[in-house]
């Protein structure tokens, strides 16, 4: 019984924070650290519509800055498609700003709408500061599913 519990706990724990595989497409005024999807236990991760995603990406900044501005692409065989969230405003999203020369966590939510369509794409996410530079760049690969 209690191991029981124990087991519980520990995959609560672990479903609670996923570091992904992803790919860093290069930044230059910063460089992502790690990369968590909540849930995502696999890559690709499996994001099923209707569930909210939360996004975790952990960076140094080089650079100071005042603002901090997220970009977000869908890349659909090779091709990449701007993706709109609901507040680009990395001041917003974990971020204490002004940005100073050290480590930060950047957190958002992806929420995926029930209309988008299944497919396997890679999610191209960058964090931009006052000069338009490449806070970090990382690419995330997922499957929407149903
Ligand atoms: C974000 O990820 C970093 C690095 O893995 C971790 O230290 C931090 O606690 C995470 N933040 C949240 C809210 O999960």
């Amino acid at each position: 019984m209690a191991f029981r519990a124990l087991f519980l706990s520990v995959s609560l724990a672990l479903a609670c924070a996923d570091p992904v595989a992803y790919k860093d497409c290069g930044s230059d005024v910063g460089k992502a650290a790690a990369v968590e999807v909540t849930p995502c236990p696999k890559i690709p991760c499996e994001l099923h519509k209707g569930q909210s995603y939360s996004v975790n990406v952990t960076f140094s900044s080089y650079v100071e800055s005042k603002t901090s501005k997220a970009v977000v692409h869908g890349i659909i065989a090779g091709v990449p498609i701007p993706f709109a969230i609901p507040d680009d405003d990395g001041c917003k999203s974990g971020i204490v700003c002004p940005i100073e020369k050290k480590s930060y966590s950047y957190m958002n939510q992806l929420l995926v709408k029930l209309e988008y369509p299944s497919l396997k794409l890679v999610v191209k996410w960058e964090l931009v500061d006052d000069a338009n530079k490449d806070l970090f760049c990382v690419l995330i690969p997922v499957q929407i599913v149903s």
